[in-house]
């Protein structure tokens, strides 16, 4: 190589570097970005420029090199250089949250990458009028960025606001004042994160559900102990409350132990078609739920066939309805006999 040569190629290089519009930056262009837990994550850098690029664009977070990215590089062969870094990884986590950082030859660009995890958490009813929690909140990794979280609550397929009965605190929990049987069920919760209000690029997540539980409860309403004549069908009810949805069974242990119990059902209601001696004895109904833990309650009625002798035969009419029916047929016998009675007069006028 000779000297003018060697002059020329300096002054190129010499006139490239210095003169030369150099521009580095990150797709998208913004000073952050806010990422969910799990999400991809893709940090992808471009370098533009005159100058023929000697190494390529460096990505890196908090100053380290990035952890369990999956890096791509692609340049252009022909000016303007454009030399694209591309790191990808397919589960965004917190040690993704930090400083990027994207650096070739001087020109240098930075980008906050934060990623937001959202905790939420169902709640058991521990006891009838307190108060209830359900959780759900964004949390950024790093704590201190400042993200704005905008927290809806809803059940049922109805908003909830702050009122006499929910409160909606700073932090995203749903406090249910007074809560009870009514209150149990699955609550769904929106969150929204940003950073500033005129943000349009907001994290908008997916919709949660959590559930306010409760332990499961059985009420047979009525006396205790039942009175059924003999040949009668005979109903019981077992009202049942509690979330999740408790299953029912029912168990009988009869008087006479040498009998076997009539066919019982899995459910609300027992119905006995035609109640017989053989038939006299306890029933109980038992209520079962998965609440963290398998719970069961159970009530009782005895059943006993009814010997006071005021039965009577099992399709007995009152007496009401016949009164009745012989007020109607005495109505209308008064109608058509003022009926036929007008006819005559009329026929004897004319
Ligand atoms: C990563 O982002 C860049 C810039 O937005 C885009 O061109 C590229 O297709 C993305 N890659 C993947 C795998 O999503
Ligand atoms: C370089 O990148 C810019 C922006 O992405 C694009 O508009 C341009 O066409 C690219 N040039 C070449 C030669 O690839
Ligand atoms: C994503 O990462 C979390 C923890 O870092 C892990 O529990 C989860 O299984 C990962 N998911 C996928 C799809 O790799
Ligand atoms: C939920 O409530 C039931 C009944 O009161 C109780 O036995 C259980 O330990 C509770 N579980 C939790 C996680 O609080
Ligand atoms: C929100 O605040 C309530 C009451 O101050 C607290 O019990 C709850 O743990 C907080 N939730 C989060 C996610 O910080
Ligand atoms: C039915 O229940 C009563 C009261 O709980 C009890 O005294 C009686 O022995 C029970 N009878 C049977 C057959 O279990
Ligand atoms: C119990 O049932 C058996 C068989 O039906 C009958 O022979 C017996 O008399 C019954 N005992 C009582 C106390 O009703």
């Amino acid at each position: 190589m000779n000297a003018i040569h060697c002059y020329c190629l300096i002054s190129l290089l010499f006139y490239r570097f210095v003169s030369s519009e150099a521009r580095v930056f990150f797709v998208p262009e913004k000073i952050m970005q806010i990422l969910a837990e799990g999400e991809p994550i893709n940090v992808t850098c471009i370098y533009q420029s005159d100058a023929i690029p000697s190494e390529d664009v460096q990505i890196k977070r908090n100053r380290q090199n990035l952890k369990g990215f999956e890096f791509t590089r692609k340049g252009s062969t022909s000016a303007p250089w454009n030399r694209t870094t591309t790191g990808l990884k397919a589960n965004a986590s917190c040690a993704d949250d930090g400083h990027y950082t994207c650096s070739i030859l001087k020109e240098k660009i930075e980008q906050n990458i934060y990623i937001i995890r959202v905790v939420h958490s169902s709640s058991n009813l521990s006891h009838l009028g307190g108060d209830a929690f359900l959780q759900c909140a964004a949390q950024g990794c790093s704590g201190d960025n400042h993200l704005i979280q905008e927290v809806s609550w809803s059940h049922g397929g109805k908003k909830l606001m702050t009122d006499e009965k929910y409160d909606i605190i700073q932090n995203g929990s749903l406090v249910i004042k007074n809560a009870d049987y009514s209150d149990l069920g699955p609550y769904q919760c929106k969150i929204v994160v940003y950073h500033d209000e005129d943000d349009t690029d907001k994290l908008i997540f997916p919709i949660f559900s959590v559930s306010l539980q409760g332990p499961p409860k059985v009420t047979i309403e009525g006396n205790k102990d039942i009175y059924v004549c003999e040949n009668h069908p005979v109903r019981v009810l077992c009202k049942t409350e509690g979330f999740p949805k408790p299953d029912v069974v029912w168990h009988a242990r009869l008087e006479n132990a040498s009998e076997e119990s009539p066919p019982l059902p899995d459910g609300n209601e027992l119905y006995i078609e035609t109640f017989k001696s053989i038939h006299e004895g306890n029933y109980t109904c038992i209520a079962n739920s998965f609440m963290f833990t398998q719970i069961e309650v159970q009530e009782s009625v005895r059943m006993f066939l009814d010997g006071k002798g005021h039965c009577g035969p099992a399709k007995e009419g009152s007496k009401l309805p016949i009164i009745i029916d012989v007020a109607v047929f005495g109505a209308l016998l008064i109608i058509i006999g003022g009926i036929v009675v007008w006819a005559v007069f009329r026929s004897k006028e004319s």
